[in-house]
């Protein structure tokens, strides 16, 4: 029976491919990451992530049919990352898609790479409460959204400019901590104390977002005080990134009510955040849903399963050339 997704997703600088069947069944989920390419440059380098995924596209779609014991006879339809994202990347696996489905014979549906990030904690567990609030805190992406239900999704504030992501990057690389930052920076505010006042950018400005202002106050810090103690500016950064997203977090569940708060991204990743949304929850007794780091960062089965959305819930379907993508266009 045919009632299998390939997921193909290629939109920054992870190569995935998966293969998802009609129960949610995850039959395969491979990403080639390209973290050796991009740690020399300290983020990520577009050009080259293009001719990564060049390299790696068609290795990873073999290893996800060898994974998941299938061949392309018991394939539905091909769902494939539309964008936003880094064009040069979209258009590896787009291509390839289109590839695919001509060759097959099969219908190729563009996602949106949101959609596919925000369906990810119904990945494998199933345990989302609707309607849920969820925070997508990537480091391409940082927005609160409003699901219903899977099929009715609505954006509720986005970043103004930097990603959270984005900004613990840099901040790693000031600190001269490599890359990603995300993952250094928090262990390194562990050890210290957060003395210093930075910005809380746009704290009191609804659900928008902005961290550019914060990222440019740690440089003119360090700038100023070339004998800073780095773990306490660490702390202090990562004092300030919280309190933001734990405030707009809570007037987002306060005028959306849900059942569930969702985080992910890979900067749901951080202990800090974990331990501050955990806080928030019992707080206003909402259900905390952390999805396991795999499916909380870049990979296809989540396409796959904004696929099934497409095909089951009627949700109107975008032609895969539409690239012209609006943040809120789910
Ligand atoms: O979702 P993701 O893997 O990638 C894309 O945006 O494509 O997220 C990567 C981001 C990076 O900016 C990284 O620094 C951040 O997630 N990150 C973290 C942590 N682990 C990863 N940020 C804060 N704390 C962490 N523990
Ligand atoms: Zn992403």
């Amino acid at each position: 029976m045919r009632d299998i997704i390939l997921g193909i997703e290629t939109s920054c600088d992870d190569t995935a491919v998966a293969l998802v069947n009609a129960e949610g069944t995850i039959l395969s989920s491979v990403v080639a990451s390209q973290l050796d390419v991009h740690a020399q440059f300290g983020g990520i380098y577009p050009e080259f992530a293009a001719r990564a995924h060049i390299s790696a596209i068609i290795p990873t779609v073999h290893e996800a049919f060898r994974i998941a014991g299938i061949t392309p006879d018991g394939i539905k339809a091909i769902g494939v990352t539309r964008g936003p994202g880094l064009i040069g990347s979209l258009l590896v696996g787009l291509n390839t898609a289109k590839g695919l489905g001509l060759g097959w014979n099969r219908p190729v549906i563009g996602i949106n790479h949101l959609r596919g990030h925000l369906r990810s904690a119904d990945l494998e567990m199933q345990r989302v409460q609707y309607p849920a609030t969820v925070l997508l805190v990537s480091g391409g992406h940082t927005l609160l959204a409003y699901m219903k239900n899977p099929a009715d999704i609505t954006l509720l504030g986005s970043t103004t400019d930097d990603s959270v992501g984005e900004c613990y990057d840099k901040v790693g690389r000031m600190l001269g901590l490599g890359y990603p930052g995300g993952p250094v920076v928090d262990r390194l505010a562990k050890q210290g104390t957060a003395t210093i006042p930075f910005p809380r950018p746009v704290i009191h400005k609804g659900l928008e977002f902005s961290f550019s202002g914060l990222k440019s106050a740690v440089a003119r810090y360090l700038d100023a005080h070339q004998d800073a103690f780095h773990a306490n500016v660490a702390a202090s950064f990562v004092q300030a990134v919280m309190e933001v997203l734990i405030k707009k977090s809570r007037l987002a569940l306060t005028q959306y009510p849900s059942a569930s708060f969702v985080i992910v991204g890979g900067v749901a990743a951080s202990p800090q955040l974990r331990e501050e949304a955990a806080k928030l929850c019992d707080k206003l007794r909402v259900e905390l849903c952390l999805p396991p780091l795999r499916w909380s960062t870049d990979n296809a089965a989540m396409v796959a399963l904004a696929t099934f959305d497409y095909i089951n819930l009627s949700i109107i379907r975008k032609p895969v050339a539409d690239l012209q993508l609006k943040i809120n266009d789910f």
